[in-house]
């Protein structure tokens, strides 16, 4: 079966900045996918090639096998592109705007039961009659989401549809997405909210400096943080000075609380505590933490840098 997006050497350039440096990257249909990176790392960039709203350098995008320029018009079919930028036209209503889009993809009144299905999924049916100029950001964010799926397309393509969203409509939009997703639509997600693509996406690629840093299921890129684990102390008084040997360990400190990193091959719990008691500190309470997707994100992002 043919990938839901296929991404072969593509390389983009904005004058001196090179945004895209040779990025391949399959997607396969069904799978719910998370491309993260920091802030100008090419996201966005990568999106709008797939959208065919930028241009490529070099190399060749396609989606469910129809390249995104020699086949533009099935490319961009396939695709429900939620843009990052909030990009409308205030003279419509919410109504009026789905239905154009829909008349866009050459849709008739068949479409319009589906419209108002999206506008009810999406909190948007009391503003259904309202300009999009008088809705707040995160109204016309929803709008952005139901218009990019009045065609009912295969592929969903959200760059981070929560920004600026408040956590009622995080939550609702994840169910609806989700839905979709249940349903055997193929998403793409990017976000800067590490805690959602770490409960939603199924892999994840994380993308730096217009570069695949990682590509890993999220279980796997969990795993490379596996090695090490955080240990919380709360002493029962405050410390005048930590014993040396822990210095290297000790990650901050605040008041009576001392959070650890440990290496899991060279640092035990136990050396933690014992050294502690020999220092005369006594313990009230401690805990462990395993490292998150964002502990994971910051350590390969970092490294790129360094390197
Ligand atoms: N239209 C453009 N003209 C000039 N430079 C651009 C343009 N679009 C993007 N860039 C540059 O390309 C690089 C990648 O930008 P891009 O928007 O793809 O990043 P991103 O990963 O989406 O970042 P963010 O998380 O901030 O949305 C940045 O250095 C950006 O300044
Ligand atoms: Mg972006």
């Amino acid at each position: 079966m043919t990938a839901a997006v296929t991404i072969r050497g593509v390389h983009k350039r904005y004058g001196q900045v090179r945004a895209l440096r040779g990025v391949d990257l399959d997607i396969a249909r069904g799978e719910f996918f998370g491309l993260l990176g920091p802030n100008g790392a090419g996201k966005s960039t990568l999106i709008n090639i797939l959208a065919g709203l930028a241009r490529l350098d070099s190399g060749q995008v396609a989606v469910l096998g129809f390249d995104v320029i020699r086949d533009y018009r099935q490319a961009r079919r396939a695709l429900g592109i939620v843009p990052q930028e909030l990009v409308y036209d205030p003279f419509f209503s919410v109504r009026e705007v789905l239905n154009l889009q829909a008349g866009y993809f050459g849709l008739g009144r068949e479409s319009r039961g589906w419209v108002e299905e999206l506008m009810q999924a999406l909190g948007l049916a009391d503003k259904a009659n309202a300009n999009l100029r008088g809705l707040s950001g995160g109204m016309k964010r929803r709008v952005l989401v139901a218009q990019a799926l009045v065609h009912r397309p295969p592929v969903v393509v959200l760059d981070e549809p929560t920004a600026g969203v408040d956590v009622e409509l995080r939550q609702q939009l994840w169910r609806f997405i989700r839905r979709l997703h249940g349903d055997g639509h193929t998403i793409v997600l990017t976000t800067h909210y590490l805690e959602e693509a770490e409960s939603l996406c199924e892999r994840i690629a994380i993308l730096d400096q217009g570069q695949i840093i990682a590509l890993d299921s999220k279980a796997g890129l969990l795993a490379r943080g596996m090695d090490r684990q955080a240990l919380t102390v709360h002493t029962v008084d405050p410390l005048d000075h930590l014993p040396p040997a822990l210095e290297p360990l000790l990650k901050h400190r605040r008041g009576n609380e001392l959070v650890f990193q440990l290496h899991r091959q060279t640092d035990s719990i136990a050396g933690v505590l014992d050294a502690l008691r020999d220092a005369g500190v006594t313990i009230a309470d401690l805990h462990t933490e395993k490292p998150d997707l964002e502990d994971v994100f910051l350590e390969l992002t970092r490294k790129e840098q360094r390197a």
